[in-house]
């Protein structure tokens, strides 16, 4: 390869954070992996947003990332669903030091399990501690009411309630977000439209980049407390297009997020590799769907792939930053077969 071919393709490094343990919440179909493709397309567009919002906050993994290697300046998140967006407000408050004692020193038993779903705190600190608690402590990380424990009922498999609660662990953790807490512009509980509303009301003078991460197409009911139905996809495609900033939303690759966003001119279907092979075609299938203002705005200045999947191949740095090796776009008989 030639020198300058290959400095076309070493071309961009991205700061990110690498480490797995992003959030304390295990959330399902959490979407920390997509940070650096984030990272990347603020880069390219030379955006750096005063705040970054997710209003389906979930694990937040992609907010606190971005916050963390200072990619943003200051991040609101929100979630409809009470326990997650009270475990957050904990975890941003003063309350973050008696919070992550609670965890230190967590009694993980099937019993304490039993308690604490059948709980109903009033207290933001016991609504953080429920959260965390059932998240960490049953199958799949869902807080859903049917969802049982780790281990099951009889604890008799191999893995039992405490395999995923790393008490020490999770409460450096807690500590360690905490000190981020003068950069957080807010926390709410509500749904995303009335997050809209209070971004439009109050931070009207910022330059916002959105990241919204909606409940899936399939299945989504049986992992999150809030779901979506199809008329709420629908109006989510009809309120992104007035939203008060620049905006990048992600869904899995599922056919109805194709059929719903296909003719955007800012979708994109995406696969992140991280320094993997990619010569075999089975790896070549995209795993998310992403429609962006952003990515649009590139693509009518040339600046990024014709529509395609977009492979982008990885290498991990030290911790914090990433390389973006290459770009490659699959082409349209690749994606068929795909
Ligand atoms: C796909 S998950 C988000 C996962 C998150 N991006 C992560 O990486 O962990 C979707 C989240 O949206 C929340 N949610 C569902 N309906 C909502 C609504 N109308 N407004 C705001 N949040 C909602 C759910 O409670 C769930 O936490």
């Amino acid at each position: 390869m030639s020198r300058s071919r290959k400095n076309e393709i070493y071309g961009r490094t991205v700061s990110w954070s690498t480490r797995s343990d992003i959030s304390p919440l295990r959330y399902p179909g959490g979407k920390r992996k997509l940070a650096p493709f984030i990272a990347d397309l603020m880069e390219r567009s030379r955006l750096a947003p005063d705040l970054f919002v997710e209003p389906f906050a979930g694990g937040a993994a992609v907010a606190i990332s971005l916050l963390e290697c200072g990619r943003v300046r200051s991040i609101g998140l929100a979630d409809a669903d009470p326990l997650v967006a009270g475990f957050w407000q904990v975890v941003f408050s003063d309350q973050a030091t008696v919070f992550a004692d609670m965890v230190s020193s967590a009694e993980v038993t099937l019993e304490e399990w039993k308690r604490i779903k059948l709980s109903e705190p009033a207290l933001g600190l016991e609504t953080a501690y429920k959260c965390l608690f059932l998240n960490r402590t049953s199958f799949s990380g869902a807080l859903m009411a049917h969802t049982g424990p780790i281990g099951g009922m009889s604890q008799q498999g191999a893995y039992k309630i405490d395999c995923r609660f790393n008490r020490s662990q999770l409460a450096a953790r807690i500590l360690e977000l905490s000190h981020l807490r003068n950069r957080i512009a807010f926390v709410r509980c509500e749904s995303y439209s009335d997050t809209i509303q209070h971004v439009r009301d109050n931070h009207g003078d910022t330059s916002v980049l959105w990241y919204l991460d909606p409940p899936f197409f399939a299945k989504a009911d049986r992992l999150y407390r809030h779901s979506f139905k199809n008329s709420d996809h629908e109006a989510l495609a009809a309120a992104v297009e007035s939203m008060p900033g620049n905006w990048i939303l992600s869904y899995d690759d599922h056919p109805d997020a194709r059929r719903m966003y296909a003719g955007h001119p800012g979708f994109a279907r995406i696969n992140l590799q991280y320094s993997a092979r990619i010569d075999d075609a089975s790896r070549l299938v995209a795993s998310e769907v992403v429609v962006s203002d952003l990515i649009a705005s590139l693509r009518a200045a040339g600046e990024i792939q014709e529509a395609g999947i977009v492979i982008q191949l990885f290498r991990r740095r030290k911790p914090g930053a990433i390389t973006v090796l290459q770009d490659i776009a699959v082409e349209p008989k690749m994606r068929q077969q795909a």
